[in-house]
C-alpha cells in the first residue's frame, strides 16, 4: 500500500525539485514559527502567572515600538521572499519551452484519451519520452476534470469550452500515476491512470507501433467536414487557407489583429463570424456541437501540422515526430 502511496512522490520532472524547494521552505518557516509561538505562549504562561495581590509588575512594554516593528518587518520579509521565489516557479512552469512535442489530451467523465501527433491515441495511458519538453493541448467534452501528475509537480484543469495547456519534462524513465484532481462526479475517484516515461529511442519505437484502434485523422476530418472545400490551399477563394498558419498573426475584417493559436482556431470552428479574417465573407456555418472535443482537437492538431515549417509538416504526415528534427 505504502510503496503504492508514497507519502513523497519521486522527484520525475525538470522542475520537479524547484517546488520541493519552496515547499520544504515554506514548511520550515511553519514548523520555526509554530515552535516559536507554543514557546512563547507556555514562557508568558510561566512569566506572567499570578503573581501575589500587592506586587506591581517591574517593566511597562506599553509602546515598545522597534519591537511592532520587527514583527511586521520580518513577516513581511519572509512572505516577501516566499512569493518572489514561488512566482519564479510558477513562470518556470507556465512559459513552454520551444519546439515541446505536441500531445492533445480530452477529459471526459471518466476517463483521460490522449492523441500524438502522428494519430496514436491511448486511454488512461501516456506514453512520453524523458529529456524532452512535453506539451499537453487539453480540452473537456462534458465537467472540468483536472490532469494531475504529482511525480511531476504540476496540475492543469481541463476546462469545458476552451483549450488549456501544460508542459513537462520527465527526467527519469518509470511509471507515475496520474490523477483527476478535480471532483468530476461518481466515478472522479476511477479516472486514473499512469504516465509511462520511456527513453526516446523506445518511445520512437513504441510511437510507430501498431496504431490499430486509432479514429479518424485530422486530415480525414477535414475532408468529412468539407473543410477542404473553402481552406484548401488551391480553393482560398471562399476562405483562407490553412497553410502556414498556426502561429502566425491574423489580420481581421474588424481591423483588430490575432495569432493564430489553439482557442483562436477553436473558436473559429465552433463560432465563425466571431472573428472574420480580412478580406472574407462571413459566410463559414458552425460547427458547434457536430463535432466532439476530442474531434476538435484531432482537426486542431492536423492545422498545426499545415502551419509547422515544410519540413515538419512532411514529417508529421508520415507520422515521425515532428520535434525530433528541429531539436
Ligand atoms: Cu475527472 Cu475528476
Amino acid at each position: 500500500m505504502l510503496q503504492n502511496m508514497p507519502i513523497f512522490p519521486t522527484q520525475a520532472s525538470s522542475f520537479a525539485a524547484h517546488v520541493d524547494h519552496v515547499f520544504f521552505f515554506t514548511l520550515a518557516i511553519l514548523v520555526i514559527f509554530s515552535l516559536l509561538i507554543c514557546a512563547l505562549i507556555v514562557g508568558f504562561a510561566l512569566k506572567f502567572r499570578r503573581r501575589p495581590q500587592a506586587e506591581e509588575p517591574r517593566v511597562s512594554l506599553e509602546g515598545f515600538w522597534a519591537l511592532e516593528v520587527a514583527w511586521i518587518a520580518i513577516p513581511l520579509a519572509i512572505v516577501m521572499v516566499i512569493f518572489g521565489w514561488g512566482a519564479l516557479v510558477y513562470f518556470e512552469q507556465t512559459r513552454e519551452p520551444a519546439n515541446p512535442i505536441e500531445i492533445f489530451v480530452t477529459g471526459r467523465q471518466w476517463m483521460w484519451k490522449c492523441q500524438h501527433m502522428n494519430g496514436r491515441r491511448e486511454i488512461n495511458e501516456l506514453h512520453i519520452p524523458i529529456g524532452k519538453p512535453v506539451k499537453l493541448t487539453m480540452g473537456s467534452e462534458d465537467v472540468i476534470h483536472s490532469f494531475y501528475v504529482p511525480a511531476f509537480r504540476t496540475k492543469q484543469d481541463a476546462v469545458p469550452g476552451r483549450l488549456t495547456t501544460m508542459w513537462f519534462d520527465a527526467i527519469k524513465t518509470g511509471e507515475f500515476h496520474l490523477f483527476c484532481a478535480e471532483y468530476c462526479g461518481t466515478n472522479h475517484s476511477r479516472m486514473i491512470g499512469r504516465i509511462v516515461a520511456m527513453e526516446p529511442a523506445d518511445f520512437q519505437r513504441w510511437l510507430s507501433g501498431a496504431t490499430e484502434g486509432a479514429g479518424e485523422t485530422g486530415e480525414q476530418l477535414f475532408t468529412r467536414f468539407a473543410c477542404n472545400s473553402c481552406h484548401a490551399p488551391d480553393n482560398s477563394a471562399r476562405g483562407p487557407s490553412l497553410k502556414g498558419l498556426f502561429g502566425k498573426t491574423v489580420h481581421l475584417a474588424s481591423g483588430q489583429a490575432v495569432t493564430a493559436e489553439e482557442n483562436y482556431i477553436r473558436e473559429s470552428i465552433l463560432d465563425p463570424t466571431a472573428k472574420v479574417v480580412a478580406g472574407y465573407q462571413p459566410i463559414m456555418p458552425t460547427f458547434k456541437g457536430q463535432m466532439t472535443e476530442e474531434q476538435l482537437l484531432t482537426l486542431l492538431s492536423y492545422i498545426k501540422s499545415q502551419g509547422a515549417s515544410p519540413g515538419q509538416a512532411e514529417a508529421a504526415a508520415r507520422g515521425d515526430n515532428p520535434t525530433t528534427s528541429s531539436k
